[in-house]
């Protein structure tokens, strides 16, 4: 077991504070893998013995009451060894699983602790996976890896112990083949899991495959590519079928081999202990005792070589959660004081750039927002408009220059506050596969009532379109439900934004996919609405015209500033976007 690997099996000591946390469950659970064996090991004893008094010779009067009463203790025995193995059971699995609910709620805040600049390195659906693949592992490794080796040892422990009474040579002899059995197993084993993660694999390479084909489905057919579609679908299954071949072949080589050593022990405990009994050393019925050992044995022993692979599996997984755990948030919160967001910002020489990419997304950017009022950001697009955002919500810290928030700067204010008391609008929307209750309750921590998501549909224009589904509010979207248009989607997602009623509400670019009459709708409930201050980033001059200044960025600076009527008269870039879009309107 020493060579698992030591740097290795160090990760797993990481969960060595479950075990303290869970101490009494587990020293119960050891206690009852001591009763279930005491039992167990038992029932040769016992049975052993029998055979003997059997052989010498019993009454024949008494022959029934014997037979009963042997019967009853040998049921009684059996009764009590599996009643302590349910608790064994119960305690140490239950412990386990105890154990992965808690790594799993570690695991899901540090999530939430890391910012967003992790996300944009990682991609979100692979982490997701991994670790609850990860904790899995883990868990085999708290639950049944460490039942079965207490089990082994303490039954090791008692059986050795009653043979080495009976006869130690025998002991030694029949002893011979299990650590070989082990040692066989494992390799086994560990063959096994490597083939059966090719297996996986390529199993999720093809479920990948057939996902994208099915969904590009009339791109495929537009193209006419369906043949060469298939053809790779079907190498991809051909691969997929051969490794499930190679993993089968080493399966079914697995039982034999378990057997083939089972039965070399027991030939050797009945020829030696025959050859003993010969010069009057053992009883018959201790050869039976022997023969039962051995085979109590063989599981446990088996077991070692699968436990081992468990474990150099979690130790692995363990690692990489670990390392996980141990990744710094960028961003701390590391104020607590409460926040009441007033309504002004302030941008102060703002730079930043991206280290992932190296690009200079936002040069010397300087703006104010006062209380109540509206800013509107118009670009190009890859100017930096969402860029702005990002700073603003601090998922990302300038590199120079400050930005405060009612005087107080951004990064000394408490972040939790200011975060929930924002209302944001990303570009690119997202809605759970969920009902549309539950995907606008989102941005809320309360119940909320038919009459709250009534006002905020309404507020984003969406209430008549939900009031069509049979289901109303409680329609159900995504894949199993209703598919709603671009435009629907923002509107919801506005709506999700506006049920926190927000002091600051954000709007990245959101109204794109309706159109103006019903974005014009849109603004003047957003107007209308309690709202401290807010930013409407927008690449169509019609959803900012209204705000109290606009500011124009190309290529991450401030290239114009002002009303929309001043920023026409001068004549600049925003005049020439305008009259651009006024043009296209006309040619509709
Ligand atoms: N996470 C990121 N990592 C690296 N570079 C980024 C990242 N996000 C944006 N950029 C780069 O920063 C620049 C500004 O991007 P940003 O998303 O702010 O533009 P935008 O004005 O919102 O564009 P659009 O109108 O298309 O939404 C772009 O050149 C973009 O490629
Ligand atoms: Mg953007």
């Amino acid at each position: 077991m020493a060579k698992i690997g030591n740097y290795r099996m160090k990760s797993l000591s990481y969960l060595n504070k479950y075990f303290v946390k869970y101490k009494w469950r587990f020293l119960l659970g050891i206690l009852f893998v001591i009763s279930q064996n005491y039992f167990k090991v038992k029932m040769p004893d016992f049975t052993g013995g029998i055979i003997d008094e059997l052989i010498e010779g019993v009454s024949s009067d008494n022959i029934m009451q014997y037979g009963f009463t042997v019967g009853l203790i040998y049921f009684g025995l059996s009764l009590a060894s599996g009643f302590f193995l349910f608790l064994q059971r119960q305690t140490i699995i239950i412990m386990s699983r105890y154990i992965e609910f808690d790594l799993k709620n570690e695991i899901y805040s540090q999530y939430q602790r890391l910012g967003y600049t992790f996300y944009k390195k990682n991609s979100t659906g692979d982490l997701m996976n991994r670790i609850s693949e990860d904790v899995s592992k883990v868990r085999m490794y708290l639950g049944p890896s460490l039942m079965y080796t207490i089990n082994l040892v303490v039954l090791t422990v008692m059986v050795v112990w009653n043979m080495v009474n009976i006869n130690g040579y025998l002991t030694i002899f029949v002893l011979i083949p299990l650590p070989i059995m082990s040692f066989l197993i494992y390799r086994v084993s560990s063959k096994m899991n490597k083939l059966s993660t090719h297996v996986q694999e390529e199993q999720s390479k093809m479920s990948t495959q057939a996902q994208e084909y099915f969904s590009g489905i009339r791109v495929v057919k537009a193209y006419g590519r369906n043949k060469e579609v298939s053809g790779k679908f079907d190498e991809s299954a051909d691969r997929y079928k051969n490794k499930n071949m190679k993993l089968v072949l080493v399966n079914a080589l697995f039982m034999p081999t378990i057997f083939m050593l089972i039965g070399f022990s027991t030939l050797l405990c009945i020829y030696l202990g025959g050859i003993f009994f010969g010069q009057g050393d053992i009883t018959p019925g201790d050869i039976l005792t022997f023969i039962f050992y051995v085979n109590l044995l063989t599981w446990p022993f088996a077991s070692i070589g699968w436990v081992t692979s468990l474990v150099q599996r979690a130790s692995a997984s363990q690692t990489r959660i670990n390392e996980f755990l141990k990744e710094e948030a960028e961003i701390k919160n590391t104020c607590s004081e409460p926040f009441d967001f007033q309504g002004t910002i302030e941008f102060k020489n703002v730079s930043f750039t991206y280290t992932s990419s190296g690009i200079r997304a936002i040069k010397n950017l300087s703006f104010k927002i006062k209380n109540g009022e509206t800013l509107g950001i118009v670009g190009r697009t890859g100017s930096g408009k969402s860029t702005i955002l990002a700073l603003l919500m601090r998922q990302v810290e300038p590199n120079s220059g400050e930005i405060l928030i009612d005087g107080i700067p951004l990064n000394q204010i408490n972040l939790d506050d200011f975060r929930s008391s924002t209302g944001i609008v990303p570009q690119d929307v997202f809605l759970f596969s969920d009902t549309i209750r539950n995907n606008i309750a989102f941005g809320s921590t309360e119940d909320l009532t038919d009459k709250e998501l009534e006002e905020v549909t309404k507020k984003a224009h969406v209430y008549h379109n939900i009031m069509e589904f049979e289901d109303k509010f409680d329609t159900q979207l995504g894949e199993r439900g209703v598919n709603l248009s671009g435009g629907q989607k923002q509107r919801i997602s506005i709506a999700r934004a506006l049920i926190r009623k927000p002091s600051l509400l954000l709007l990245d670019d959101c109204l794109s996919s309706v159109d103006t009459e019903t974005e014009e709708i849109i603004l003047k409930h957003l107007k209308e609405s309690q709202i401290d201050s807010s930013i409407i980033v927008s690449h169509r001059i019609s959803s900012i015209r209204h705000a109290h200044r606009v500011i124009v960025i190309d290529d991450g600076a401030k290239t114009e500033e002002g009303s929309h009527d001043e920023l026409l008269k001068l004549n600049g870039r925003y005049a020439e976007i305008y009259h651009k879009q006024l043009d296209e309107l006309g040619s509709d």
